[in-house]
């Protein structure tokens, strides 16, 4: 039997393809029937990840839903596309904001219905479910997320994990070993970032600034500068297609469309990416300060083992242009963005299952929330 490296650089022999592994995880294999699955319920997007499958969904966290009697419409991508376009009986909600739960109803019905696409609704045994929570959660914002997974369907208990923690392991970063890995998450509503060593995070830092803010600031500029009033959908495709950290020398443009502010007519501008790098400048700047605060804050042994090694950036605004740039700029730390960034959180989720006897004790539990485990918002 051939063992290959832990993934977490643990140190016990381990073998992905065995059903009788030694500490990893061997007790939850005997149940056949039972499905893992590592969520990642993102502000954005909702992410689910099938041990031995790997991203089976990658859905927009979006629900569309009757005005009159509350019924859900539409769930996921179905629903996004409804965003901005709905008549006044429809109206399309985002039931996570900042990486938390805003609408504890809604997003239970999205877990269930997220759950029951990749579970195919006929099940032997709940499955074993492991799901991402932002750093900085409170213990009744934990308490929901836990809650509303069990509800859709989860086995009791669902698992929580810190974001950041997920992100590392999905990003295959050795986080066993005792040595400091940074990792900086950005996503659609928090970017976080966070030093971690021996399984556990040492220093993190979550902040309310992400690829929404992005987008909002470059709707702001447009609207400021060209006088064009666009959607949040319109100002994510500027950033997505021109948009970038730094200066790029050849200066992309786009045809951007939109209302006019004066004569309230349709209007088409068209913006060039210099302009979006000036629009994202002062939020980029506050996930820089995040970034600075926790390398402050971080002891000096684990401080040198980050500049050895470079922060890894993960969430899908790491895909944003020169980021990475940016950030080694701003603080004199290399850095490198993970391979497939986005879906690092889910992937992380669903292997820390696999590995839950040594994360055991970083996990937050009922009775052990995370900021009674030292980390801090
Ligand atoms: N190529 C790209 N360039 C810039 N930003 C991008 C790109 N692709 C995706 N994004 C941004 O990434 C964000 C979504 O990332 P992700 O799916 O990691 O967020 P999330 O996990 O749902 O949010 P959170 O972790 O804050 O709860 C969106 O704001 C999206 O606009
Ligand atoms: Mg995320």
């Amino acid at each position: 039997m051939v063992f290959q490296t832990c993934p977490l650089a643990c140190r016990v022999p381990y073998n992905p393809g065995s059903a009788r592994r030694s500490r990893h995880g061997a007790r939850q294999e005997r149940l056949v029937f039972t499905k893992w699955i590592g969520i990642d319920l993102g502000t954005a997007n909702c992410l689910v990840y099938v041990k031995g499958k790997g991203i089976v969904l990658n859905e927009p966290s979006v629900v569309a839903l009757s005005v009159n009697d509350n019924r859900i419409v539409a769930i996921g991508n179905e629903a996004r596309n409804m965003l901005g376009r709905t008549p006044g009986t429809i109206q399309v909600v985002r039931p996570m904001r900042d990486g938390v739960i805003a609408d504890y109803m809604i997003t239970e019905a999205m877990l269930r219905y997220f759950m029951q696409k990749v579970t195919g609704g006929f099940r032997l045994s709940k499955p074993q479910v492991m799901i991402c929570v932002p750093a900085g959660v409170t213990s009744v914002e934990q308490w929901a997320v836990r809650d509303a997974a069990e509800q859709a369907g989860a086995r009791k208990p669902a698992h929580l994990i810190p974001e950041p923690l997920a992100a590392a392991i999905g990003a295959r970063i050795p986080i066993g070993s005792p040595a400091g890995n940074m990792v900086v998450d950005i996503g659609g509503g928090t970017t976080e970032a966070a030093v971690i060593s021996m399984y556990g995070i040492v220093v993190s830092q979550s902040v309310r600034v992400a690829g929404n803010k992005l987008d909002d600031a470059i709707a702001a500029y447009i609207k400021r500068k060209h006088n064009l009033v666009i959607g949040s959908r319109t100002a994510e495709e500027v950033k997505v297609t021109i948009g970038s950290a730094l200066p790029l020398h050849d200066n992309p443009a786009m045809e951007v469309r939109g209302r006019d502010q004066l004569t309230g007519l349709p209007k088409t501008v068209v913006v060039h990416s210099w302009e979006v790098t000036q629009a994202l400048a002062e939020p980029l700047s506050q996930i820089v300060a995040a970034v600075r605060s926790v390398l402050e804050a971080t002891p000096p042994e684990l401080a040198s083992d980050v500049i050895d090694r470079g922060m890894v950036l993960t969430g899908g605004g790491a895909l944003l242009r020169n980021i990475d740039r940016l950030l080694a700029q701003e603080t004199g730390v290399p850095c490198h963005v993970a391979h497939e960034p986005e879906k690092c959180v889910a992937i992380g989720a669903g292997l820390a299952l696999e590995h839950l006897d040594v994360l055991r004790r970083s996990l937050p539990t009922d009775d052990e929330p995370l900021a009674a485990m030292g980390v801090t918002a």
